[in-house]
């Protein structure tokens, strides 16, 4: 069985690292036929290390190779990788991680490769502390991120690059949402008590919980009923940032899978309208299973939210909610595929949208309504640098400063540093229409 569980993540990494796929695509499926959750969890915990580590251990490994492997042994290197992954992170005893690393050979169809995966892994074991020492010269290579992206944290957040690296790297919490219709956090707080699931009430978020460890959300009193969602707590924040009047009609233009759309309807405020776009069926069909999850409704379309001209009704939105496509920088550690597909060449694509998103919607704004601008990006391109530009371009536009205990603030909004308070690294700006 453990002979399975490597050959599965081993297949799996080659799909991210060797085909361009993403880690919620294919990790899923790879798992379906593995029954025991041990297993499961096992598979799960080698692919997300070895990407969270894949840049460190990928420097590690070519220097154990004689000469780099062939383009098609894209799964020996991921085997290879996954051995030096359980070496180094994991307490597996040494003996048992190398040769259930050489067995997962059979797994993948290359009994021939045994030798080759049981030599290195040996001589990695023997050269550890060259090994450690190696990757120490280069912060990219020490803590497992590109060079660029090192460079643009160095440059943006020279007080918290290392900080936010190390975040990347870090188990990120579990975090929900107590739904405000359905009863309040400290009677949920309760109900996980009585479950024998650990957690406490988030600093910031009114609603939120953060659990002591992840449980299967199976397992989570009265989620299948609405009771509480997922959200990490930085999410939870653009309600409050909203800061919505009664009856608002409020646009959420990017809502997909509906953490924010579902949020703003569970808020007490009266009479609220929501109108969630998404560009994409498949996540317009996750942002349907939560609203039916939680008996929420809102007016959903499946479009470019930018294509304003198919959509709009006419009628002006005193909120606007942009949480907009971005490099997803501030969940690395959530997504740590993000640290392999993410290129410094996609930043300008990613701000092209984010620009044309502002200046397509920022016409549906009633005078007087606020538009909030986030991403779940910390690179200033994607945030500062978005919104001045947009406001340098638009006329009667106003930065509404966020007064707030979390995050710091920045030329036009708040940042949240990732790890901050456990939380995901995240952006707000609040603009006024005058
Ligand atoms: C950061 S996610 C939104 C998360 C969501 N707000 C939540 O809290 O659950 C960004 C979403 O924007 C969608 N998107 C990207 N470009 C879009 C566009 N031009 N119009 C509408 N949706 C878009 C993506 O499909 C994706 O689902």
């Amino acid at each position: 069985m453990a002979l399975n569980t490597r050959a599965i993540a081993a297949n799996v990494l080659t799909l991210i690292a060797g085909k361009g796929k993403s880690l919620d695509t294919v990790l899923g499926k790879a798992l379906d036929p593995v029954e025991d959750p041990r297993d499961r969890a096992f598979a799960q915990e080698l692919v997300y290390g070895v990407l969270r580590w894949y840049w460190r251990l990928l420097a590690q490994l070519q220097s154990l190779l004689c000469r780099p492997l062939r383009e098609r042994d894209r799964d020996i290197e991921m085997l290879l990788l996954i051995g030096l992954y359980q070496l180094q992170y994991l307490s597996t005893p040494t003996h048992a991680a190398v040769g259930a690393t050489v067995d997962a050979c059979v797994g993948i169809k290359k009994a021939w490769a045994k030798r080759l995966i049981n030599g290195t892994l040996r001589n990695a074991v023997r050269r550890a502390p060259e090994l450690d020492k190696l990757v120490m010269s280069s912060v990219a290579k020490r803590t497992a991120h590109l060079e660029w992206f090192v460079r643009a944290l160095q440059r943006d957040w020279p007080r918290y690059w290392e900080t936010m690296l190390a975040a990347d790297n870090d188990y990120p919490p579990c975090s929900l949402r107590v739904n405000a219709r359905r009863g309040s956090r400290d009677e949920y707080l309760q109900r996980l008590m009585v479950a024998g699931i650990g957690a406490r009430a988030t600093r910031y978020a009114e609603h939120g919980i953060r659990l002591d460890k992840p449980v299967p959300v199976g397992s989570l009193p009265g989620f299948e009923q609405g009771s509480v969602s997922i959200q990490d707590e930085a999410a939870q924040l653009a309600v409050d940032v909203l800061d919505l009047p009664d009856c608002a009609r409020v646009l959420d233009a990017c809502a997909a899978p509906g953490g924010k759309t579902a949020h703003i309807l569970e808020s007490p405020i009266r009479q609220l309208s929501v109108v969630a776009i998404d560009r994409f069926d498949h996540r317009i069909a996750l942002l349907r299973d939560t609203m039916h999850r939680l008996g929420l409704s809102a007016v959903i379309h499946r479009t470019d939210a930018a294509r304003v001209n198919d959509w709009w009704d006419g009628v002006p939105f005193e909120r606007i909610l942009i949480d907009a496509p971005c490099s997803g920088s501030g969940v690395i550690r959530r997504h740590p595929d993000i640290k392999i597909h993410r290129r410094e060449e996609d930043i300008p694509r990613l701000v092209d949208q984010q620009i044309h998103l502002l200046n397509s919607l920022w016409l549906l704004l009633k005078p007087g309504g606020k538009l909030i601008y986030g991403t779940c990006s910390v690179l200033k391109a994607e945030n500062d640098e978005v919104v001045s530009r947009f406001i340098a371009g638009g006329a009667g536009i106003r930065i509404d400063r966020i007064e707030a205990p979390w995050g710091v603030a920045t030329a036009c909004g708040r940042q949240i540093i990732t790890g901050e308070e456990h939380m995901d690294g995240f952006y707000y700006a609040r603009l006024i229409k005058e």
